[in-house]
């Protein structure tokens, strides 16, 4: 649910890893030019026209999504529910509710999946994204264009195993309605959003979570760590994907 405020002014610096050079900028990201990119393992991602900024690392989108929020997240709490709730911040490409589903089918776990963006792709993107061709999952491309094109605020039935909800608007302004197990925690950076990642957020993401629950995220800066401890989490580093040296995993133990 998400309580009416304005679009994110978003302003900063763009640093390294998702973004390939240094700029200083200001921009309503919602009014923002967006393009398909390949990434280097062959998949596809989105750049944002004039900033160098990516919605996945240009060293491989597949091969980041499934490191940090397959293999650091959701393995973690396999099988220790029968339906595991997650969250994502920040639906964008659907690259990670696509992984999701893929894994609940191969280990036969139930999930509920709800996300948030504030601004979706448009039609002219997503349908392009090669996710299900390069995932060998060609099977998989309608249910992908389904979470695409399915209504806000609606849940929806993708299977038997994957339930799924999207809203569009501002996190900041967001309403949990439920507790969820695991949290995709996946802004863009906090040189480009520095006011997705203080600890009145991360506080607010803490509340949301279940006991034992887990937030993982690409972003391993120093100041988020902080962020993070201050909101209550114990924070773990883990080995990143390729060219990261290392991600987080926050749990609220
Ligand atoms: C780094 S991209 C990641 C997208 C996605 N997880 C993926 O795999 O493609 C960040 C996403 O967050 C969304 N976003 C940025 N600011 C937001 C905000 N304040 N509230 C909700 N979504 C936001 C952007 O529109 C974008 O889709």
């Amino acid at each position: 649910m998400i309580q009416p405020g304005p679009a994110a002014i978003l302003s900063g610096t763009v640093g390294q890893y998702r973004h390939a050079m240094v700029v200083k900028i200001d921009f309503k990201f919602v009014m923002m030019k967006r393009e398909l990119i390949i990434t280097q393992d062959g998949s596809h991602s989105i750049a944002i026209d004039q900033t160098n900024i990516t919605y996945h690392s240009r060293y491989g989108a597949i091969r980041e999504s499934t490191h940090i929020y397959i293999e650091s997240g959701l393995k973690k709490l396999l099988h220790q529910k029968p339906c595991i709730n997650i969250f994502e911040m920040g639906f964008g490409s659907g690259l990670n509710a696509l992984l999701t589903l893929i894994s609940t089918v191969e280990h036969n776990q139930e999930v509920y999946y709800e996300t948030i963006d504030e601004s979706y792709l448009e039609n002219q993107f997503f349908e392009k994204l090669n996710y299900c061709r390069e995932l060998k999952k060609p099977g998989l491309q309608s249910a992908f264009i389904q979470l695409h094109l399915c209504e806000s605020e609606k849940e929806v039935a993708v299977n038997s195993f994957f339930r799924f909800k999207k809203s569009q608007g501002s996190f900041q302004h967001y309403i949990f309605n439920k507790s969820f197990d695991i949290i995709f925690y996946d802004a863009f950076a906090p040189a480009a959003q520095p006011e997705l990642w203080t600890g009145y957020i991360f506080m607010k993401l803490f509340e949301a979570l279940n006991a034992g629950g887990v937030l993982v995220t690409y972003c391993s800066k120093g100041c988020v760590q902080r962020a993070m401890k201050v909101a209550g989490f114990v924070v773990e580093k883990l080995p990143g994907p390729p060219h990261k040296r290392e991600i987080l995993r926050a749990i609220k133990v």
